[in-house]
């Protein structure tokens, strides 16, 4: 399945990572694809909030990975692979401590983590469009199906007025 909306706003962008963050139950992968600006630390932004977390959501771009445990219990990891110059330095920030069955790892630019990475269970696009963000998110695995499934009610909300979530 794939929903494509307009995020007209940061904040809608942050809605957006925050439904899917009260849907999440367990061990989830979410790639953040988009160009250089696109919103993806917005929606990661979003997503942490809604799991309960107070403090800054700091963009992982020279740190690599951010860590955080929040109150009801759920382990993320929040990864910007911009600086990464090779799949294999994944192992150095310890790849293998993310992928520990029961955490949700948010990965931005996942393309340079090809091979490394664990596979995604939703994929999400985020693209400029007039001020504002086109994004498509397709779900890869039935634990993405189920996400986007339990959102779908809620994308009017994210959007604001004026638009309809489409099933293509
Ligand atoms: N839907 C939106 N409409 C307009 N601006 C937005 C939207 N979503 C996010 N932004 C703005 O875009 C800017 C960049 O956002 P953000 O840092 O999340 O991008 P990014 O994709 O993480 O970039 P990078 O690849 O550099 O990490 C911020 O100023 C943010 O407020
Ligand atoms: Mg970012």
């Amino acid at each position: 399945m794939t929903i494509a909306l307009v995020l007209a706003t940061p904040e809608a962008t942050e809605r957006l990572g925050a439904g899917i963050a009260r849907e999440v139950t367990g061990p989830c992968v979410i790639y953040l694809r988009g160009d250089l600006g696109a919103g993806k630390t917005t929606f990661a932004r979003g997503f942490m909030r809604a799991l309960g977390h107070g403090g800054t959501v700091k963009s992982p771009t020279y740190t690599l990975v951010e860590d955080y445990a929040t109150a009801g219990g759920q382990r993320v990891f929040h990864c910007d692979l911009y600086r990464i110059a090779d799949p294999e330095e994944l192992e150095y920030i310890g790849i293998r401590d993310f992928a520990d069955g029961c955490s949700v790892l948010l990965v931005e630019w996942p393309e340079r983590g090809q091979g490394v990475l664990p596979p995604a269970d939703l994929d999400i696009r985020l693209r400029f469009a007039d001020g504002a963000r086109d994004c498509r998110a397709t779900a890869l695995s039935a634990v993405g199906e189920r996400l986007l499934d339990r959102i779908q009610d809620g994308i009017a909300a994210v959007e604001g007025d004026g638009n309809n979530a489409t099933k293509p």
